[in-house]
């Protein structure tokens, strides 16, 4: 069960102690033991990202989205699916690193489908959704960039792909990197570029070079048809 004690500061000290682990498989080893608290603490950080990622989409799709089938990448507990779920969306799958958020993933009953995966090195079943998300993942030591490339792949033409980044000191040569990696597929003629959404106050800081509120980044980009 979650510790309803817990404050800002243990907040802090937690996401800290994940920044020691370099590799894809000991950052997803920390989110299973962070798992049970990680609702009531990104909540503590004002992590704004699912919501703002949602309406996002939300406001620029233009399907029937009853029928829409969404695919949550690194979908952790839930809370991007739960948020398209009150913009009308119906249809999830998720796929994430850790058997313990997608437990509690299991237990919110959004989803038809959730899959254990390790981003960057399984391959996600080659299926095609008219919505492909990923939030809170796209950022160093987590999700690696070539997953960007198949993150259109899995997309059906005319279909969007929503992804998410922080601005912060220590993310800022991933985001460089992820920026280049969205124009080269946009150059390819793969998608193109539906909004790029600046957001100012995305999440509280909790590394000593960054204060008060850190930035995100919110890409959503259009499958060519
Ligand atoms: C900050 S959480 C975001 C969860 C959810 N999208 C949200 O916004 O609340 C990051 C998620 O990415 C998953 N993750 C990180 N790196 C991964 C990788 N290489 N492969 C699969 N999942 C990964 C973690 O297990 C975790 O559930």
């Amino acid at each position: 069960m979650a510790n309803a004690s817990r404050t800002f500061s243990d907040v802090r000290n937690v996401i800290l102690s994940a920044h020691k682990n370099t590799g894809a498989q000991d950052k997803v080893g920390f989110y299973e033991t962070w798992a049970e608290d990680y609702e009531q603490d990104v909540a503590l950080l004002d992590y704004r990202a699912p919501l703002l990622a949602a309406e996002c989409v939300s406001s620029f799709f233009t399907g029937d989205r009853e029928k829409a089938a969404v695919l949550d990448v690194a979908c952790g507990t839930g809370l991007v699916s739960g948020h398209l779920k009150q913009m009308g969306f119906r249809h999830f799958v998720g796929v994430d690193g850790s058997l313990r958020m997608l437990e509690l993933a299991k237990k919110t009953g959004l989803y038809q489908q959730l899959t254990q995966c390790l981003l960057g090195q399984d391959e996600i079943s080659a299926e095609t959704y008219d919505v492909v998300i990923i939030v809170g993942a796209l950022s160093v030591g987590q999700v690696p960039l070539t997953v960007v490339r198949e993150l259109c792949d899995l997309t059906k033409p005319g279909g969007y792909v929503c992804m998410t980044t922080r601005g912060n000191a220590d993310n800022r040569e991933y985001k460089a990197e992820l920026e280049q990696m969205i124009k080269a597929l946009e150059e390819e003629q793969r998608w193109s570029r539906v909004t790029v959404v600046e957001v100012e106050e995305w999440e509280r800081a909790v590394s000593e070079k960054d204060s008060g509120y850190i930035p995100g980044t919110i890409y959503l980009y259009q499958k060519s048809v």
